[in-house]
C-alpha cells in the first residue's frame, strides 16, 4: 500500500467517508472535489433512511468518476480503537481494485487523530495476501493500493509522521504472517536461519547468529537436539540482536519464540485431524522475526535480543522417544512423557540462553498447547508471568493493540504435576493429564527461566509466557471465504508483533 496524507483537495477514484451513527448531513469538507450531481447524491443518501451510520452498514454510490462509499462506524460513544481498526480493515477488504486503486479516505467531524491512525492501521494490516505458490488469476490486479488519508490542516504533521511508522510496523506483521504461511516443506529450521541471515545483510545495526547442528552439540542444547533429531532437517537456534552496540550496561528485553516448523507429534504421533495446522507451529518464532523487522524499520535505537528455537518434530528411527531422559542447555534433565510436548523442550534451551543477556525481562511466545484454545478461543492469548509489573505493562500494550491476553495461573499444584518425575529433574508431561495442561506447560517453562546471574536462590528475571496456539491463526485459517477476524483473511495473524513493538517502544 502506498500511503500519503493531505487536506481535502485531491480526490481518487474511490472515496471512503467513514461517518458516525445519526449523521444527517454531509460533514464539512467531505464532498470537496465532487461534482454537483455527486454532492446531491450523497446529500440525498444521508437524508434518507437508507444510510444511518450504524456500525458495519455501508452504502456505495458508484459513478464513472468516483466510487463513493459511505461507511457506518457506529455511535461516537462506543467508537474505540478496536472499532476504528476493524472498520478500516473491513472497508479495504470490501473494495475492488477494479474500481481504481487510488483511494481517498476523509476524516471529518468527530474524528480524533488517534482514531484516524487506528482506522489506517486496520486498512494496512488487512492489505495482505500470500500468493507465493499458486497461479495468480488473470483478473488479479498487482498494482498496490494508493491511499490518501485526508484531514484538516492541524492533523497533517502528525499524520505524515505516524502513518509511516504504522506502515513499518504492519510490514513486520506481514513478515511474521509470511513465515507462518509458508508450508513446512519450504520453511524448515535452516531455511528460517537463512532468511534471518539474509535479512541482516547490509543492515548496520542488526546482527544475526545461527547455532547449527554442530554448535547445538558443542553447547549441549539437548532440548533442540532431541526434538529435532528425528528429522533430516536439523534444528537450530537463531539469535537476533537489534542495535548490538546500544545501551551498554543497560538491561534490555529478550524475546524468545517457539519455532517448530512442523509438529507431527513425533513418536507420540498426532491423529490426522488437526495435523494440517501444525505447519503453523513456528508462529512464535515468526513473531520474533517480524518484531525485529518492525523495530528495525521504525528506526528503533535501543538494543533488543530475539531468540528463535527451531526444529521439525518428526517420528523416525533417529527420533527421541517417550521415556527418554535428556539434558538441556541448563544442565537440568527432562524425562520425555510425550514427544508431542516438544515446544517446551526447545524453549528450555531458549529461555536459559536468554538469561545470558541479563535481560530486563524475557517474553516467550509459543503455540504451546491445544488446551489454551479450549480455554480462551482464537482471539485471546494465554498469559503467565512471574512479575506483576511486566505482566501489567504487557497486558496494557496488548489491549491497546487489539491483541488481547488473559492472565492464567502459575502455582505449586501445576509445578508439582511436572517436577515429581522419578527419573529426571522434570517431566515434559503432567500427571494431571489434560487437567490444566496449559498451566502445567507454563510451569515447565518457568523451571527454565534462570535467576539473574544464574544464582540458585537469586532474583528472578521478570518473565512472561504467551500461549498463542489459538490466536496465531484461525478458525478461518484454511479457506479464503471464512472470515472471523477482519484483520486477516486467512492463514496466520502475525499476532503480538504490534503488542511487543508497543511494549518495547512506548512503555
Ligand atoms: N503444537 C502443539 C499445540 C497445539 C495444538 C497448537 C493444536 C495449536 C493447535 C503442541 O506441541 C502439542 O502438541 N501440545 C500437546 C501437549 C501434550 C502432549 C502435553 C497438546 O496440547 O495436546
Ligand atoms: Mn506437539
Ligand atoms: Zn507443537
Amino acid at each position: 500500500m502506498i500511503i500519503g496524507n493531505s487536506e481535502f483537495t485531491k480526490l481518487g477514484k474511490q472515496l471512503i467517508l467513514p461517518l458516525f451513527e445519526g449523521v444527517q448531513r454531509a460533514p464539512n469538507n467531505s464532498l470537496m472535489g465532487l461534482s454537483r450531481v455527486h454532492r446531491g447524491l450523497v446529500k440525498e443518501a444521508l437524508n434518507s433512511e437508507n444510510f444511518d451510520g450504524k456500525k458495519g452498514k455501508n452504502m456505495t454510490l458508484w459513478t464513472p468518476e468516483c466510487n463513493i462509499v459511505l461507511v457506518g462506524v457506529g455511535s461516537k460513544d462506543s467508537f474505540d480503537h478496536k472499532v476504528a481498526r476493524n472498520s478500516g480493515a473491513r472497508i479495504i477488504a470490501s473494495l475492488s481494485k477494479k474500481k481504481g486503486v487510488e483511494v481517498t479516505v476523509r476524516f471529518t467531524s468527530g474524528w480524533t487523530g488517534e482514531r484516524m491512525l487506528d482506522f489506517a492501521e486496520g486498512m494496512m494490516l488487512r492489505d495482505y495476501e500470500f500468493l507465493e505458490h499458486q497461479e495468480i488469476p488473470d483478473d488479479h490486479i498487482d498494482e498496490e493500493w494508493d491511499v490518501d488519508f485526508q484531514a484538516s490542516s492541524r492533523y497533517q504533521k502528525m499524520l505524515s509522521e505516524k502513518l509511516d511508522r504504522i506502515q513499518s510496523i504492519a510490514k513486520g506483521v506481514h513478515l511474521a504472517r509470511d513465515l507462518g504461511n509458508e508450508p513446512a516443506n519450504i520453511l524448515y529450521p535452516m531455511e528460517y536461519a537463512e532468511r534471518a541471515l539474509k535479512w541482516a545483510e547490509n543492515k548496520k545495526n542488526v546482527s544475526v547468529e545461527v547455532y547449527d547442528w554442530d554448535k547445538l552439540h558443542e553447547l549441549g542444547m539437548g532440548g533442540l537436539i532431541n526434538v529435532g533429531k528425528g528429522s533430516d532437517r536439523k534444528p537450530c537456534m537463531v539469535l537476533f540482536t537489534l542495535n548490538p552496540d546500544a545501551d551498554e550496561g543497560v538491561r534490555r528485553p529478550c524475546i524468545v519464540g517457539k519455532g517448530i516448523t512442523f509438529d507431527t507429534g513425533g513418536i507420540s504421533i498426532k491423529p490426522t485431524s488437526g495435523m494440517w495446522d501444525m505447519k503453523y507451529d513456528m508462529c512464535g518464532a515468526a513473531t520474533v522475526f517480524g518484531l525485529m523487522e518492525a523495530l528495525y524499520s521504525t528506526g528503533y535505537m535501543g538494543r533488543v535480543n530475539g531468540i528463535a528455537c527451531l526444529a521439525e518434530n518428526m517420528p523416525g528411527s533417529g527420533a527421541y522417544r517417550p521415556g527418554d531422559v535428556f539434558e538441556t542447555y541448563s544442565g537440568k534433565t527432562v524425562e520425555v512423557f510425550s514427544t508431542d510436548a516438544e515446544g517446551r523442550n526447545v524453549l528450555s534451551d531458549g529461555l536459559w540462553k536468554a538469561g545470558e543477556f541479563d535481560p530486563e525481562y524475557i517474553i516467550d511466545l509459543a503455540t504451546l498447547t491445544g488446551a489454551v484454545i479450549v480455554a480462551l478461543g482464537n482471539q485471546i492469548s494465554g498469559m503467565w508471568s512471574n512479575n506483576e509489573e511486566i505482566a501489567t505493562r504487557l497486558k496494557n500494550a496488548a489491549e491497546r493493540s487489539g491483541e488481547s491476553v488473559w492472565r492464567m495461573p502459575l502455582n505449586d499444584q501445576f509445578r508439582k504435576y511436572m517436577t515429581d518425575s522419578a527419573f529426571a529433574d522434570i517431566r515434559n508431561g503432567s500427571i494431571g493429564g489434560r487437567a490444566g495442561s496449559s498451566n502445567t506447560a507454563a510451569a515447565f517453562l518457568e523451571f527454565f527461566v534462570p535467576n539473574r546471574g544464574f544464582e540458585k536462590e537469586g532474583e528472578k528475571i521478570p518473565w512472561v509466557h504467551l500461549d498463542i496456539a489459538g490466536s496465531a491463526w484461525g478458525p478461518g485459517s484454511k479457506a479464503r471465504s471464512e472470515n472471523v477476524n477482519p484483520l486477516f483473511q486467512y492463514g496466520t495473524s502475525g499476532i503480538h508483533v504490534r503488542t511487543l513493538h508497543r511494549l518495547i517502544t512506548e512503555s
